[in-house]
């Protein structure tokens, strides 16, 4: 390639990544420098900082010619922008620089391992796409590939696998072992989407060890972003069905965010599979990456939107794509809990409390209002009759509106932004069912300008969604019909 791609990525930063001012992005949520995200890449601690990476297209708000912009943090709360870290230059990545993850190596450089996409000119003409799995190492600033690379091909795969879906390496470290390991999504022409195991006692020499688990064509023909990790004696994997039928409500049509929870055998390198759930009920949540934090927390981060919202992109955007906010991973009963990580309390100002508020028709309520609040809401039944619905709206005025309803004889939470401003036909519903525990139920919602991510029940479902409503609609409503639920609130302003 005869364009440097990355320095003049890293120009185009520098001159068109200032013109956005802090009130056109969120608060408290990553968006790119300039242009387009996707996926969050490389969320690791290096050298005394978090690094998080992204899929990246500075030059649009559409995906395209993928590379890595980058973030640091000392606190996973304040994100400080670095140049961006890849760009196509090789052969072997012309067409992007997929999702991947990082590590540190023994050498005490930051190692990054990404998918390199190869286009190239099949025998009849036609274009066909190559994936494989790439290095770059560097200083936490800047980073050289590999010069080896690639360290795995689609060639090492079982027989029927593809060679054109095999991308999104997780990669870590096991100690007892000194060894290698990463999971890879795959593409196989008989059973669907599988994750395969790699590992390598260098880092630069990796073999096939097994294929954890697959799709079976029940779950979409090609497995995304795999992760897996184990929380209190439950192995958990997540990955992102491509391309599924629906699935009760669990699942919708299209591509999925989802998790395995079973048991990883280390030694035979099997696992046995007891579920798998969605990873979120909203309907802008894809693309999840963990890390461990020094202290020991299990950390998620996604890409707070999907293919399917891809183009959902408001007038005059100069960035497009957000990732949620970093949720801690713990588990109950062989299900994974996502809360957000504590560090937003340090956040929290203006606090409003109300206990035992009694809510039948609409009602709002002094100092609980905004577009940058964390607001938790315990709701549950009033003497006499059950309530038959429960609505929260927020980002709420005279028209426009977005809505959370619970229906404890269902027990469905219905989330809809039907009213919530886009001026296109895009999804914008979608349905979970929650635990029954008698009409109670605990909703937290955090608000953060461009967003709304509801955490039930203390994270044992979260539901993540986009909202372009205009930022003067802050209003926040209570509304309860077919009798009386009793509510406590929460309610804080979160200040950077
Ligand atoms: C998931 C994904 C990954 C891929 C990347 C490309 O959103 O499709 O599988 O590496 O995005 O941007």
């Amino acid at each position: 390639m005869n364009i440097d791609l990355l320095a003049k990525a890293r120009a185009y930063e520098t001159e068109y990544g200032d013109r956005i001012t802090e009130t056109e992005r969120p608060v408290y949520h990553v968006t790119p420098t300039v242009g387009w995200l996707n996926d969050p890449n490389g969320f690791s601690f290096y050298d005394g900082y978090y690094h998080l990476f992204y899929q990246y297209n500075p030059y649009s708000t559409t995906w395209d010619t993928m590379h890595w912009g980058h973030l640091v943090s000392e606190d996973l709360l304040h994100w400080k922008r670095l140049p961006a870290a890849l760009a196509p230059s090789k052969q072997y990545d012309n067409f992007g620089i997929f999702s991947g993850s990082a590590i540190t190596a023994p050498d005490g450089r930051h190692l990054l391992i990404y998918t390199g996409v190869e286009e190239f000119e099949a025998g009849d003409g036609s274009k066909e796409i190559r994936q494989t799995q790439c290095l770059a190492f560097g200083d936490g600033v800047d980073y050289e590939k590999y010069e080896n690379n690639p360290v795995i091909t689609p060639e090492m795969l079982p027989d029927g696998s593809s060679t054109a879906d095999f991308r999104d390496p997780k990669i870590w470290y096991e100690e007892k072992e000194n060894c290698y390991y990463c999971v890879i999504g795959s593409s196989t022409f008989n059973d669907g989407g599988t994750v395969v195991l790699f590992s390598s006692p260098d880092l630069y020499n990796w073999k096939y060890v097994s294929t954890l688990d697959k799709s079976s064509n029940d779950y979409g023909f090609m497995w995304e972003c795999p992760d897996l990790f184990r929380i209190g004696g439950t192995d958990f994997i997540p990955l992102l069905p491509m391309k599924m039928f629906a699935r009760g409500i669990e699942f919708h049509s299209g591509n999925n965010a989802a998790y395995l929870a079973g048991i990883y055998d280390r030694e035979k390198h099997t696992f046995m599979r007891r579920g798998i759930f969605s990873l979120d009920y909203g309907i802008d949540f894809y693309a999840p990456q963990s890390m461990v934090t020094p202290d020991g927390r299990r950390i998620m981060v996604a890409w707070m939107q999907t293919p399917e919202t891809k183009h959902a992109t408001p007038q005059n955007a100069k960035w497009f794509g957000q990732l949620t906010f970093p949720r801690e991973l713990t588990q109950k009963e062989g299900r994974l809990i996502q809360n957000p990580i504590r560090e937003i309390e340090t956040l929290r100002k203006e606090e409003v409390f109300y206990e035992d508020v009694c809510i039948q028709d609409r009602t709002r309520l002094p100092g609980v209002s905004g577009r940058i609040v964390d607001l938790t809401v315990h709701v549950r039944p009033g003497g006499g009759a059950l309530y038959r619905k429960f609505t929260v709206k927020v980002a709420e005025d005279e028209e426009l509106f977005t809505s959370l309803t619970y229906d404890p004889a269902e027990s469905i939470l219905y989330f809809d932004r039907s009213y919530s401003g886009f001026m296109h036909y895009i999804l914008s519903e979608r349905k979970a069912h929650v635990r029954y525990r008698g009409g109670e139920i605990t909703l937290r919602f955090l608000i953060d300008r461009f967003s709304v991510e509801v955490f039930v029940n203390d994270g044992e479902q979260t539901m993540s969604n986009t909202i372009y409503t205009r930022q003067s609609a802050d209003g926040i409503s209570f509304e309860a019909v077919g009798g009386t639920a009793v509510i406590d609130v929460e309610k804080y302003t979160i200040d950077l």
